[in-house]
């Protein structure tokens, strides 16, 4: 069957389950995932026979959508900070808010303008820790995570980038303990609470990572006073801690750090959302 037919297939097979743009541009990235054409090339070729081997790929493909799993999934890839990072069921994909906490990392950095030590706690496909170092390569990054399977994209992205990091697999809830002193943490926490998985879409609660998303309804904060907790102890003098958060916890959050003795203010994202913190101790 043609590139072109097949993609009326795909069409009809999931009309049901995808909004027509976001069919469209679906069908686009499956068929260049299997493919190997862009867009252009796709119109071109439009009467290109797939082989038997594509064929398949593509009807098992339609089954993961049609269930709900996120392209990348599919694909094995996501795009963050204009870098192509590769993704599995046991990272989250990379989302456009914590790009806006990369930038606003970076930019701090910047203005300090000297090497500085950086770790990212929960760093799971790698994303922040490697853009980071990328954007400043005197900088020391370190990231860290629980689960051996995300350290393992993570270092797999890193590699591929170039960019020269360490890893340490931890469980940041139960260690009293990090290897040095940072100027900077950064942290995208699981900070979604169990009871709000009802609302969430079937892609997100169904196939990204339980672990990477949801903390207990009682203790919805609990890696952000963690994490304050830990830089009492391992952040340098005027060191700094970034945050990305739930838009809902921004006047917790505020309490919170004050009442462990930080200065911490609220950045909004895009959209105007309180969806990031910065940190640092009173002096
Ligand atoms: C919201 S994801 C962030 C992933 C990535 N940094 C990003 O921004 O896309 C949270 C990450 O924290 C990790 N994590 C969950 N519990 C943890 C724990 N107790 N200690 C260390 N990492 C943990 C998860 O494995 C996951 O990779």
């Amino acid at each position: 069957m043609s590139l072109q037919d097949q993609k009326q297939i795909i069409k009809q097979a999931l009309k049901e389950v995808y909004e027509p743009i976001e069919l469209n541009s679906l069908i686009a990235i499956l068929m260049e995932h299997i493919t190997g054409y862009n867009q252009i090339q796709q119109a071109v070729n439009k009467a290109q026979l797939l082989d038997k081997k594509q064929e398949t790929q593509l009807t098992k493909a339609i089954e993961l959508l049609k269930l709900g799993m996120p392209i990348q999934y599919i694909t094995g890839k996501a795009w963050f900070m204009g870098n192509e990072i590769m993704v599995n069921e046991n990272v989250l994909i990379p989302r456009p808010e914590t790009e806006e906490l990369v930038e606003w990392v970076i930019e701090y950095a910047n203005i300090i303008n000297k090497p500085l030590q950086i770790l990212d706690i929960g760093t799971g496909s790698g994303c922040i820790a490697t853009s980071v170092k990328l954007a400043l390569p005197n900088c020391m990054v370190a990231g860290l995570d629980i689960s051996e399977a995300a350290l393992s994209i993570a270092i797999q992205n890193a590699n591929k980038l170039q960019a020269d990091i360490s890893w340490m697999q931890e469980n940041i809830l139960d260690t009293a303990y990090l290897p040095n002193k940072f100027d900077i943490i950064i942290s995208n926490p699981p900070y979604i609470p169990f009871k709000e998985n009802i609302n969430m879409q079937v892609q997100v609660k169904n196939f990204e990572p339980n672990i990477a998303l949801f903390v207990t309804n009682e203790d919805p904060l609990i890696f952000y006073r963690t994490i304050a907790r830990l830089g009492k102890q391992y952040l340098n003098p005027n060191g700094q801690l970034f945050f990305e958060m739930h838009y809902d916890q921004g006047k917790a959050l505020l309490a919170l750090f004050d009442e462990m003795g930080y200065h911490a203010e609220l950045k909004q994202d895009m959209f105007g959302k309180d969806r990031m913190l910065r940190a640092s101790l009173k002096k």
